[in-house]
C-alpha cells in the first residue's frame, strides 16, 4: 500500500540510503557553489564538465557502481540565492520528488550543513523554515489516488522514496529542524484527507460516508464530532440547505467539528464553514453534460475545513475552532426544487430560487447562520461558488470577500507565509440590487453573469449578523486540476488553502 514517506533530522546517519540530494547555489550565473559535505567530488566534476550550472529547477542525476551498494546522487540547482523564496523551495521538492519516483530511488539523505547563509554572501538558506518547505514540496507531492485501479502496476510494491534524511552536524539546527518536519508531517497526512475527500467519486463519497470518515478522524484527533440529519435540520428550520437536496435520493448531513485547545490562555472561537455538495448536476437548471465530471469536486470546500481543521489540531493551536460542513446532493428528479420556487432560510428571509445551479449559496445561507450562534471571533467560509472566480484570476488563484479589513488581511498574510496565492475581490453591496426579487426577499442569481463571484458573495453576505467578521473563499478556479505548480498533482483535488487556513487560525490574534 502506498504511504507518505516519512522524514526525520540525524547529526549521522542510520540504516542505508540510496540517493544523495545536494543542493547548490548559482553563482553571479556562471559555477555552482559546492557544499563542504560534497566528499565523492561529485559537485565539482560535474561543475568541471560545465553542463551544470546550479540554475533554479535544473535536476542532474548520477548513478554510481559502488561496490555492494547501488547509490546515485540528485543535483539540485536553486539558483541565484537572493532570488529564492519559501514557495520557489517547495516547488524544487514537488519537482525532486517525481525526479526521484522515476529514478526509483527508496531513500534520500538531504545535506542541510552549508546551505545556510554565511556572512557578507547573497547565497544561501535564510533558516530552517527554508528546509521545510522544501520538504512541504515532497510530502505534497507524493500523493498518489489510485483507490479504484483495479490492476496494481507492474512493480506495485514501488511507489517513491519511503524515507527522507536531513542530515546535519549541528545539533541546534537538528532540533529545529526535528519540530519543522513534524509540522510538515501533519501538513503531509491533512492535505491527504482534503485531497481523498475531493477525489472520491460521488456514488461512494455521499454525505453520510463523509459524516462517518469525520467521525473517525474526529476520534483519532481528539476533536468533537456531531452530526445533523435531515430530519435534524428540519427543526433547524434549515429550509434553503434542504431545499438544495430535495430532489436527491440520498440524505444530506451537516456536520459539526469542534476543536478546543488544552490551554486555555487567550483562545478565541474561530468557525470554518464549507460548502459540501457531493455532486452538483445543477438540478432542474441542469449543466451542460461536457465535464459534468468533475461537479464530484463541489464539496471541496467542506473538504479543505476538515483538512484545515485536523491540521490545526495536529499543531495544536490555542483557539477554539468550530467547523461546518453541509453535504448533500444538487439532482434533478420529480421532487427536486423549480426555478421559481420560494425557500424560507434559517434566519427567516426568504428566497426565491432562480437558477437551481447557484446551490451553493443557499446551503452556506443556512451554515452560515448556524454557525454564528456559536458567537465565533471569526467566520471563514470555503466553496467552490463560481466558474466566475477562474474567469477573473485563473487557475493558480482563489478569491477572497468579506466585511472586516483586519480578517482580510490576516488571511492574506497567512497565504504569503504558506504560498497558496489568494485574491481580494471587492463586495460592492450595491451589486445586491442584481438580486432583487419580484416576490421574496432575494433571488439566488441575477438576469446576466457580470460580477459572478462577487454576487455570490453579496448573497452570503444578507446571512451575516452584525458585528461578525465573516470572510469567504471562493475557491472554484483552484479546488481541482491545478496544473501550475509542481507539488499539486496536475489532474484532481489541489489540497490547497488547507495549510494557509491553519497557518491563520495558528497566527490569529
Ligand atoms: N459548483 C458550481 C461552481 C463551479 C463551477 C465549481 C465550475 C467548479 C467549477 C456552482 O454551484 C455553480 O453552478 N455556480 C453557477 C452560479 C450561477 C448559476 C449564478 C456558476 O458559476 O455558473
Ligand atoms: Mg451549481
Ligand atoms: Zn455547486
Amino acid at each position: 500500500m502506498w504511504k507518505l514517506p516519512l522524514f526525520e533530522a540525524c547529526t549521522s546517519i542510520i540504516g542505508s540510503v540510496d540517493s544523495h540530494l545536494v543542493m547548490v547555489f548559482q553563482d553571479s550565473g556562471k559555477k555552482a557553489i559546492l557544499p563542504r559535505g560534497d566528499q565523492g567530488n561529485w559537485v565539482k566534476r560535474l561543475q568541471k564538465s560545465g553542463v551544470f550550472e546550479g540554475k533554479l529547477g535544473s535536476l542532474q542525476f548520477i548513478r554510481f557502481a559502488v561496490k555492494n551498494s547501488d547509490q546515485s546522487a540528485l543535483v539540485i540547482g536553486l539558483g541565484t540565492g537572493s532570488l529564492l523564496s519559501e514557495e520557489k523551495l517547495r516547488g524544487v521538492g514537488g519537482n525532486v520528488w517525481t525526479r526521484l519516483v522515476s529514478e526509483k530511488a527508496n531513500t534520500g539523505v538531504v545535506y542541510v550543513d552549508n546551505l545556510f547563509q554565511v556572512k557578507g554572501a547573497e547565497f544561501g538558506l535564510k533558516n530552517s523554515r527554508s528546509i521545510r518547505a522544501f520538504a512541504e514540496g515532497i510530502i505534497l507531492g507524493a500523493y498518489q489516488f489510485k483507490k479504484y485501479k483495479s490492476k496494481e502496476p507492474v512493480n506495485s510494491s514501488y511507489f517513491g522514496p519511503s524515507r527522507f534524511v536531513f542530515f546535519t552536524q549541528n545539533k541546534k539546527l537538528k532540533a529545529e529542524l526535528d519540530f519543522e518536519l513534524r509540522q510538515v508531517a501533519a501538513i503531509g497526512e491533512s492535505v491527504r484527507v482534503t485531497r481523498d475527500w475531493s477525489n472520491e467519486p460521488s456514488n461512494f463519497g455521499t454525505p453520510i460516508y463523509y459524516a462517518e470518515q469525520a467521525k473517525k478522524l474526529a476520534e483519532q484527533n481528539g476533536l468533537k464530532c456531531r452530526i445533523l440529519t435531515e430530519k435534524d435540520a428540519e427543526r433547524e428550520k434549515m429550509g434553503l440547505f434542504l431545499g438544495v437536496g430535495q430532489g436527491a435520493e440520498r440524505e444530506g448531513r451537516i456536520l459539526v467539528v469542534e476543536y478546543s485547545p488544552k490551554s486555555q490562555k487567550k483562545t478565541q472561537t474561530i468557525a470554518l464553514v464549507g460548502k459540501g455538495v457531493t455532486f452538483d448536476s445543477g438540478g432542474i437548471s441542469i449543466k451542460p453534460s461536457a465535464r459534468m465530471e468533475d461537479m464530484k469536486h463541489d464539496m471541496t470546500g467542506a473538504a479543505t475545513v476538515m483538512g484545515a481543521t485536523l491540521l490545526a489540531a495536529k499543531w495544536k493551536v490555542r483557539h477554539r475552532i468550530i467547523s461546518i460542513m453541509a453535504f448533500t446532493e444538487n439532482m434533478p428528479s420529480g421532487n427536486a426544487i423549480q426555478p421559481g420556487n420560494v425557500l424560507t432560510a434559517r434566519n427567516g428571509k426568504t428566497v426565491e430560487v432562480i437558477n437551481t445551479d447557484a446551490e451553493g449559496r443557499l446551503i452556506l445561507a443556512d451554515a452560515l447562520d448556524f454557525v454564528q450562534d456559536y458567537k465565533p471571533d471569526a467566520v471563514i467560509d470555503v466553496a467552490t461558488l463560481t466558474g466566475a472566480v477562474s474567469v477573473a484570476l485563473g487557475k493558480l488563484c482563489c478569491g477572497l470577500l468579506g466585511n472586516d479589513d483586519r480578517l482580510i488581511q490576516s488571511i492574506l498574510k497567512a497565504s504569503e507565509r504558506s504560498g497558496e496565492r489568494i485574491w481580494q475581490l471587492p463586495l460592492f453591496d450595491e451589486y445586491f440590487d442584481d438580486l432583487k426579487s419580484d416576490c421574496a426577499d432575494m433571488k439566488n442569481s441575477a438576469n446576466d453573469s457580470y460580477g459572478g463571484t462577487v454576487r455570490a458573495a453579496i448573497f452570503l453576505k444578507q446571512f451575516i449578523r452584525k458585528g461578525i467578521r465573516w470572510a469567504h473563499l471562493d475557491i472554484a478556479s483552484t479546488a481541482y486540476n491545478l496544473t501550475h505548480l509542481s507539488y499539486y498533482p496536475k489532474k484532481g483535488a489541489s489540497g490547497a488553502y488547507v495549510r494557509t487556513l491553519a497557518q491563520f487560525i495558528s497566527d490569529f490574534e
